[in-house]
């Protein structure tokens, strides 16, 4: 199982809604290690890349501008296949669709207003923390508890 490092961002929905707290609370409890961290108003050159797959979508001007309005917390978490585990807590894309006890399932009703993003693949994940973390901000460390989420002898 590979150790993965990807990338997050809680949108403007979820920064307005006061809601930061409890998404990122859920990737700590998951056991997955927060290694990068920042609050800032994505310029709009850097959504339009962020999302540059979607460029010839109907709805890619409306999601440049929604990721645009407000502040969004971006971060990075690190875990043995952590870009799965987070696709999984996000939930399906929209809201109204997706499962219970997701987060997109339990915070949100909207199909474009859904509080989270996160890479897709390692590509993806790759490309996206260097989009918005500069080299060094991503953080190494040790962290204590690890040694009882991960059975050492299986696993890492
Ligand atoms: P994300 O990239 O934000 O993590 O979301 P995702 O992989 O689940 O979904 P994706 O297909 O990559 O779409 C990116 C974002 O565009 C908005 N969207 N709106 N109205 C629509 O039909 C529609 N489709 C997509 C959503 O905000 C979605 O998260
Ligand atoms: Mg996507």
């Amino acid at each position: 199982m590979p150790l993965e490092t990807t990338l997050l961002i809680v949108k403007p929905d979820g920064v307005q809604r006061g809601l930061v707290g409890r998404i990122l609370t859920r990737f700590e409890e998951k056991g997955l290690q927060l290694v990068g961290m920042k609050m800032m108003t994505i310029p709009m050159a850097l959504a339009e890349r962020h999302y540059e797959a979607h460029k010839e979508r109907k709805f890619y001007p409306g999601l440049v501008r929604f990721m645009t309005s407000s502040p969004v917390l971006v971060f990075a978490v690190r875990g043995v296949d952590a870009i799965s585990i987070s696709r999984k807590m996000m939930g399906a894309t929209f809201g109204p669709t997706a499962e219970a006890g997701t987060i997109r399932g339990d915070f949100g009703s909207s199909r474009s207003y859904n509080l989270i993003h996160g890479s897709d693949s390692p590509e993806a994940a790759a490309r996206e923390l260097s989009l918005f973390f500069a080299a060094g901000e991503v953080q190494t460390w040790s962290q204590a508890s690890m040694a009882w989420v991960y059975d050492a002898s299986e696993e890492l």
